[in-house]
């Protein structure tokens, strides 16, 4: 079992919280906030219980520019990675402020004693955010020497963190083992509904699955086939499946023995979307679904004239008054723009995570909280 919120003590702690802060940003503007909503509930939740949160999370996969310890950089790997200077948090803590409606204390320089004494000076109920985390060397690399630097920072972990929780990244499994630890709300929602979907879902289940690369997501559409009566497959995955088969044999005849696999079978401009004889087939299996499960877009989405088939399937999902879950970023900026996201009953801010949860994997993050 792992802690929640309700088994630690919060009051008067200095609280490590590792957030989902990895969000799409263009020329410093934030694309879509929702990650850093979503987070907000764990944050209140905690400085209303008078405990100083001291924030942290990634944004993009930039190059590390600092070293903890020499230790680290001797093993250091290579510095491939995006521009650090375009993946600084700065503009997530001034969108966090205006989420929380209180001062988040922007830590730039997050090494050594200075972040220290500059924690020490935040008061207890209010909140500090570190400077991207990946910044560091050591994250990637779960290095135990950066992961006593970060614990040194608080008195109790709390991982809200969902969309990270498949990296054994030191801010995600390295500080378990330091500090009391617990899962925050939004990670406790994420477990209990997808867990749900996952293991007991209300039946018929019908599971729509857009995108490409279905060898990502073989394991996920093999383990979730042992509970959807239904899985409807959008066109690029329908065709790469008709073509290469499903990766690994077995595992393809498996997903056909347990689940009806409705594949797409017409498409507008060779597949950009769904063609209307396939939303009408989709639609008519989705009736009297009482649980639908959403991953992945249905066509070429980042243009308007794809975005039809999408958007039967969404509008559908919510008529059919089934219990409806959607999860991955390209498909929640989609509906968000629709104003349909906050229709569904769950939105999942997990991408990778999410499908390897799904998939009934093991994620390191979630197991470090276990133990
Ligand atoms: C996320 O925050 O969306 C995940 O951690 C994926 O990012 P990554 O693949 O760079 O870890």
């Amino acid at each position: 079992m792992i802690p929640t919120l309700k088994d630690v003590e919060i009051q008067g702690r200095r609280v490590l919280v590792r957030a989902s802060l990895n969000v799409p940003v263009e020329n410093g503007v934030i694309q879509d906030d929702f990650r850093l909503r979503e987070s907000t509930a764990t944050i209140r939740f905690l400085t209303e219980r008078n405990a100083k949160c001291v924030v942290f999370g990634h944004l993009g996969r930039p190059a590390p520019i600092w070293e903890i310890h020499p230790v680290i950089r001797q093993g250091a790997p290579s510095h491939d990675g995006a521009d650090p200077k375009e993946l600084s948090l700065s503009p997530i803590a001034k969108r966090m402020e205006e989420l929380l409606g209180k001062e988040v204390k922007f830590l730039a320089d997050p090494i050594g004693e200075g972040v220290r004494k500059r924690i020490e000076a935040v008061q207890f109920g209010d909140v500090a955010l570190l400077e991207n985390i990946r910044f560091y060397y050591g994250e990637k690399e779960n290095d135990p020497v950066f992961a006593k630097h970060l614990a040194a920072l608080g008195d109790l972990y709390v991982n809200d963190a969902f969309a990270v929780c498949h990296r054994a990244h030191a801010s995600v499994v390295g500080l378990p083992p330091l500090l009391p630890s617990a899962m925050g709300l939004l990670l406790e929602k994420e477990v209990s509904v997808l867990g749900k979907i996952r293991e007991r879902p209300e039946k018929p289940m019908v599971v729509v699955v857009g995108g490409a690369k279905v060898e990502t997501k073989a394991a996920f559409l093999t383990a979730i086939s042992k509970h959807a009566d239904v899985i409807l497959l959008g066109n690029l995955i329908s065709e790469e499946i008709k073509e290469k088969g499903l990766p690994a044999g077995r595992q393809g005849l498996q997903v056909v023995e347990d689940a009806e696999l409705v594949y797409a079978t017409d498409g507008v401009d060779g597949g950009f979307d769904l063609g209307p004889d396939t939303v009408q087939r989709f639609i008519g299996k989705m009736k009297g679904a009482r649980t639908i499960f959403w991953a992945g877009p249905l066509g070429k989405i980042e243009e308007e004239k794809y975005e039809k088939g999408s958007l039967a399937v969404a509008e559908a999902i919510l008529k059919s008054g089934a219990f409806a879950v959607a999860g991955g970023g390209d498909l929640g900026a989609f509906l968000n723009k629709h104003n349909l996201r906050e229709k569904f009953d769950h939105v999942s801010t997990g991408g990778g995570a999410m499908l390897a949860f799904l998939a009934g994997e093991k994620l390191p993050g979630l197991e470090a909280l276990e133990q």
